[in-house]
């Protein structure tokens, strides 16, 4: 008998997002399943990573991040949510927004804790929940609107409840959370001691003119949150695994103490492109939400004669779908199906509830070039 330990996290398989794009690469399909683009980032910015790469900067930048770039996201949040973040001790930069995400749940949950996620909700939270001996209360969010059920959310509080975590705009539903919204989240955590953890990952990513309700744009709510963000999901750049984390100074000092013994800094030479860039061109973020609408509306034009139903996303780079009219698959067996027989990868979204909903969707990727888009739509309306 080989030795064998008992699993910190025996319910934990590889994610469907490596399961699907391994499928996806075998069978040639188009992946529409994973989160990532498939065009590169902007020129300039990978000019000046071959600058820095060729450079002599390549030793550990300071532990909460280039000063210059923690200067440029002070800058960002200013001009985006009217927002003085302190770039010295309130500004973080963490090789990813998952490992920021993982850092904040460290620092601010103890064991015995509960934790309210949103369901279907982003994959890494449950298990950073477990390491850190809590529990997850799940809340579910419905089709079609995936709407947060304020109510529920006042029953699930309790006196052990140390943190919600939210995320808008949401994956994989594309829900955007509204100005209500925060303001109701403001009224039930006030004279509580609950963190907001705060996945803005996609905050560039907002359609119809819609406003990004950051937690950074109320008062009471950031003197209590830690937001969370990826310069991969608005540079295109994911592979390049670096984020940032906002908080006031006294929640940024527990999060760095965990960052410090679990990654300690992010890529030197990444950090210095990224703060060139920002500082070169801040207007990028701002034409974001264009881009992506475009490539929404071309996705949806393209699915209209489909047997596919859908809302158009509000928000994020994925479009959920709706196939009850084409198979009563349950959602993975038809992800499956769609990547293997048809070539499209898709990614079922049953598997981030904790109680899976009786409901036949699917979430597609469209941060893709507008042909793949198309060749995918051409694909899936044939069916
Ligand atoms: C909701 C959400 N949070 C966090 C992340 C992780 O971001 P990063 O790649 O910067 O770790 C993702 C990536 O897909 C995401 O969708």
């Amino acid at each position: 008998m080989s030795f064998q330990i008992d699993s910190r996290l025996p319910d934990v398989g590889t994610t469907i997002f490596t399961v699907i794009s391994q499928l996806a690469q075998e069978h040639n399909a188009i992946n529409l399943g994973q989160g990532f683009p498939d065009y590169a980032g902007p020129e300039l910015l990978h000019e000046r990573l071959e600058h820095y790469a060729r450079g002599q900067q390549h030793q550990y930048p300071p532990m909460t991040g280039i000063p210059a770039l923690r200067q440029r996201v002070a800058e960002k949040v200013a001009n985006f949510y009217g927002y003085t973040a302190d770039p010295e001790h309130e500004v973080t930069i963490v090789p990813g927004a998952t490992e920021g995400l993982f850092c904040s749940i460290q620092a601010c949950v103890k064991p015995g804790d509960e934790v309210i996620v949103f369901d279907p909700a982003y994959d890494s939270y449950v298990p950073a929940i477990t390491l850190a001996g809590a529990r997850s209360v799940h809340i579910p969010l419905y089709a079609p609107h995936f709407q947060i059920d304020w109510q529920r959310v006042k029953e699930a509080i309790t006196t052990k409840t140390s943190m919600i975590i939210i995320n808008t705009p949401h994956n994989p539903t594309g829900m955007v959370m509204s100005e209500e919204d925060m303001q109701a989240l403001q009224r039930l955590v006030r004279e509580t001691k609950i963190v907001v953890l705060s996945d803005e990952v996609y905050e560039h990513l907002v359609f119809d003119d819609q406003v990004h309700q950051s937690v950074l744009r109320f008062p009471e709510l950031a003197e209590r949150a830690i937001m969370v963000s990826s310069f991969g999901k608005t540079f295109h750049v994911t592979g390049w695994k670096t984020g940032y984390c906002i908080a006031p100074a006294h929640l940024s000092h527990e999060l760095r103490k965990v960052h410090q013994f679990v990654t300690f800094v992010g890529v030197t030479p990444i950090q210095l492109a990224l703060a060139d860039f920002m500082q070169a061109c801040p207007e990028h973020a701002e034409q974001l939400p264009t881009f992506y609408q475009a490539k929404r509306d071309l996705f949806a034009d393209a699915m209209a004669d489909s047997r596919f139903t859908f809302t158009p996303a509000a928000g994020s780079f994925f479009q959920l779908m709706d196939y009850s009219g084409i198979s009563n698959k349950d959602d993975l067996s038809m992800a499956r199906w769609l990547t293997t027989e048809i070539g499209v990868a898709a990614i079922p979204i049953g598997l981030f509830y904790d109680k899976p909903p009786e409901s036949r969707q699917v979430r597609f990727c469209f941060a893709k070039e507008d042909e793949t888009l198309i060749n995918a739509a051409a694909r899936l309306s044939a069916l």
